[in-house]
Order: C-alpha cells, then structure tokens, then sequence
C-alpha cells in the first residue's frame, strides 16, 4: 500500500553532488540496510509476479543482480546476469549503447537462456534504477538477441523527468516500484 511505499522510499537516501555536482545519487545501501523495507519491496515484487509465466530473472550489473537475485530466489526462478564487458567468461553476446560522453555495453552468456522445449523463454529484467535508460533499452535488447522474450522491464526506482523508458515501452511493458 501506499503508506508502505512511501517508507521504501524514504528508506532509499539521497547524496547530492554524487558522484558529480548536481547530481543527487539514489544510494539503496540504506534500503537494503533495513530489513522492513527490503522485504516490502520482495513481497511487493513476488505478488506482483507470481502468478505470471516468468522463466528467468535477469538483473543488471552491479544493483540489479542485488535485487534480481534475490527475488528470483523468492520465487524459484532462474537469474541470468547481465554483466559489464569483459566479466563472463563463456562465448558473450553484447549490446552497445551511448551515454553523454562515449559508449559503453552490456554482455550476456550466448547459452543464458538454455531451450525450454518449444516456447521462448519468458524472461523478467530488474535493475535498481532508470535515469536515462540507456543501460536497460540495451539490455532488453540483448534478452531478445539471446532468442528470449522479455516480458516486462522492472524498476526499483525510476527517474520519470528523464523519460527513460520511452524507447523500452515501445517493444516493452515497464514497472517501476517508485516513481520520483
Ligand atoms: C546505474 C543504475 C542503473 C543505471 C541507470 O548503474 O544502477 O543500472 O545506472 O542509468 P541509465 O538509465 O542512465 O542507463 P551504474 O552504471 O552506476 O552501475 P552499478 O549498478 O554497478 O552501480
Ligand atoms: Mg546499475
């Protein structure tokens, strides 16, 4: 309910100036340092997800397998990490994506989404945060290139004035636990 969202959300501190000036940095060691806001938030997520056909969880590095993670577990599903480059050490996959200065990417086990019989794998992506959404339109990207279906983006928080998830609600259901 909305009383208990509104304590998650003051769970979460916020840092000006970090880690540039005019920045204000989400910082969810405070979030994750408090157990009563922590498992609001997984109960939050399990009822929200279920009942839906989900055959993996895949978290974004580093925040999202944090938060992926552990919902899997709660769920007994599959994780799938989706890693900076140069981190896996099987055959990758990776998708490239710009940021304000230069680009950088994110990287998928080729085989992370093994067959499943005849349908494509229902795969649900977590990350901490959307602020510009260049990470998690990429990483959506790379699920349907692995030959998975990503059937929803989910966020813990999303930076709404920055419009993130326009690109991804195109092809993609997007969930956002807060919303600032
Ligand atoms: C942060 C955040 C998201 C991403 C959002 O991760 O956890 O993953 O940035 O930004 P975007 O929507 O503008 O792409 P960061 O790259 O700081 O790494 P971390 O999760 O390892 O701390
Ligand atoms: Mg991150």
């Amino acid at each position: 309910n909305e009383t208990d969202k509104a304590y998650l959300l003051n769970s979460i501190r916020d840092i000006e100036d970090f880690p540039k000036p005019g920045i204000i940095f989400k910082d969810i060691t405070t979030l994750l340092g408090d157990e009563k806001a922590f498992n609001f938030l997984l109960d939050h997520l399990s009822t929200r997800y279920e009942n839906q056909e989900i055959d993996y969880i895949a978290g974004i590095e580093s925040r999202g397998f944090i938060f992926g993670a552990a919902l899997a577990a709660r769920l007994r599903k599959r994780f799938v990490p989706i890693r900076k480059p140069g981190k896996l050490p099987y055959t990758t996959i990776s998708e490239k994506y710009s940021l304000e200065y230069g680009v950088d990417e994110v990287a998928i086990h080729i085989d992370a989404f093994s067959s499943l019989g005849t349908h494509k794998p229902k795969v649900l992506l977590i990350d901490d945060l959307i602020a510009t959404g260049g990470t998690a339109t990429a990483a959506v990207k790379l699920i349907n290139k692995a030959g998975a279906h990503c059937i929803e983006a989910c966020f813990i928080i999303n930076l709404t004035f920055l419009q993130g998830d326009l690109d991804i609600k195109k092809t993609t259901p997007v969930y956002s636990v807060l919303e600032v």
